[in-house]
């Protein structure tokens, strides 16, 4: 016999459908200004070889492929640890880790590359599929992989020999870009070659970094075991900047994975990376809600753009001290103990960003002989090449000629070149003051560059 309809029911299920109808497009309309800022926009992604492995990894190369076709210019960087692990242990090789950093010898080498080489196709592999019914159906991305980091060894620290284990030299940002343009993905492996033909393993999140840094993408993504960043009372921190940023790494709570990712994105935003988002890849969906959402899932890392070019004062001798020690270790600038800086602390000028100095220079003058010394002039080695030294020795020209000095004089031992493209010429030591005559350190054999005004 034939059911008739519950009339009721059938209401109701419409007004339920209706309702989820109108839910699912509030929140289509919502993501809208976020479809809009992202589209065109570079973002570099780095996940490591776990989240291969996981059962959600598809879901995450689902979402990767909607990014796609939303118009987002991607990199993603793989990590392969396990992977590297199981292998090594398959072929019986024991592999150490000192400082956090694998030693790669040459007999772990070919280990290494079986593994990360597998874990790129498996990826590559989720990248192509387009079956229907799926939400890859008529993605169709466009996977490149390529030499686009230039490796060298990290070396021998503290006596260890770190083999093939290496740091990034150098990214082919301009041909990461040309891809990007051709809509195409392009996919990084934690493996770089050097000058000479030689492999290196590299730690993924230094790669993903480093190419965020060269592309200046928009955003670095980390996408991490844990939750993102935590306070003490295990409460997510939605947004840090750097100074904030810094504080909680003093502080010391939190993963030694959240330490080493918090680490990365600020060294990315120092370096010219607007934003660095850290989210877990526990959460279904965490790079769409993360990116399509007003408040995120994760934690947002923010370089904003606040410097400030000034007076230096005695609450700054901290920070011009952290600045030039790693300088005056090298022998670059002469030893400066803190109480000579208290001292001198009115003759530096700062520039500082975020409240932290990464930069400074000081200018001590001879009225009597109308002459004055650039001293201490140092850039922090994330933010050189961006004419902040030039800001500076402007600055400083601008101060003398203020205070009626008509040349300006400084010594150096590794940045002649520097200070001669700049105007200055290389002159005699007795053309310097005599009282800085007597201060000149002939071991140092300084070169005495002068400038007129
Ligand atoms: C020298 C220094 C202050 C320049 O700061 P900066 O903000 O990077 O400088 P700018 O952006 O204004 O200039 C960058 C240019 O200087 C060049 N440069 C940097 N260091 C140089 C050096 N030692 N010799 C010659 N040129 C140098 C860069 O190659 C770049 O040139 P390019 O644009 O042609 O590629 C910075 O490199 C630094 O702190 N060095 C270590 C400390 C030091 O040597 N101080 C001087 C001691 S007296």
């Amino acid at each position: 016999m034939k059911k008739t309809p519950d009339k009721s029911k059938t209401a109701q299920q419409k007004s339920s459908n209706t309702t989820s109808q109108q839910a699912h497009v509030d929140w289509f309309r919502s993501s809208a200004p976020y479809i809009h800022a992202h589209r065109g926009r570079t973002f570099v992604i780095l996940f490591g070889g776990e989240a291969v492995e996981h059962e959600g990894f598809a879901h995450l190369i689902h979402d990767i492929a909607l990014l796609n076709s939303l118009g987002v210019k991607l990199v993603l960087v793989h990590g392969a640890r396990p992977q590297i692990e199981r292998q090594l242990s398959t072929l019986g090789i024991q592999s150490d880790f000192v400082a956090g950093s694998r030693i790669t010898t040459a007999k772990a080498l070919p280990g290494v590359e079986q593994a990360v080489g597998q874990t790129r196709m498996r990826i590559e592999a989720q990248l192509s599929m387009g079956l229907h019914n799926t939400p890859m159906a008529g993605a169709a991305l466009k996977v490149i992989c390529g030499n686009f980091v230039t490796a060298q060894p990290y070396g021998v620290h503290n006596g260890v020999d770190y083999c093939q284990t290496g740091n990034v030299r150098n990214v082919n940002a301009a041909a990461i870009e040309e891809q990007l343009q051709q809509n195409a993905l392009v996919l990084i492996s934690p493996i770089g070659y050097s000058p000479t033909g030689e492999i290196f393993n590299l730690r993924a999140e230094d790669v993903a970094t480093e190419v965020a840094m060269a592309l200046k993408a928009d955003k670095l993504i980390f996408i991490m075991e844990s939750n993102g960043v935590l306070d003490s009372d295990g409460k997510l921190l939605q947004q840090l900047n750097l100074p904030q940023a810094q504080q909680w790494q003093q502080s010391h709570h939190g993963d030694d994975e959240t330490q080493l990712h918090l680490n990365n994105a600020a060294q990315a935003c120092r370096g010219g990376v607007k934003r660095a988002h850290l989210i877990s890849r526990n959460i279904d969906g965490a790079l769409l809600l993360e990116l399509y959402t007003r408040d995120g899932v994760g934690t947002l890392v923010t370089a904003d753009n606040y410097e400030d070019l000034r007076h230096a004062s005695i609450d700054d001798i901290g920070g011009i001290m952290e600045l030039i020690e790693p300088l005056e270790q090298q022998g670059v600038l002469v030893k400066r103990s803190r109480e000579l800086l208290e001292l001198d602390i009115n003759k530096f000028t700062v520039i500082e960003r975020d409240g932290m100095i990464i930069a400074c220079a000081a200018l001590f003058t001879y009225p009597e002989e109308a002459v004055a010394e650039l001293a201490c002039l140092a850039v922090h080695p994330d933010y050189q090449q961006q004419g902040r030294g030039d800001d500076l020795l402007q600055h400083i020209e601008w101060q003398s000629r203020k205070q009626h000095i008509e040349k300006l004089f400084t010594l150096t031992t590794q940045t002649m070149h520097w200070f001669i493209e700049r105007g200055f010429a290389e002159t005699d030591f007795d053309t310097l003051p005599v009282d800085r005559q007597q201060m000149y350190n002939f071991q140092r054999k300084s070169k005495i560059l002068s400038k007129a005004l």
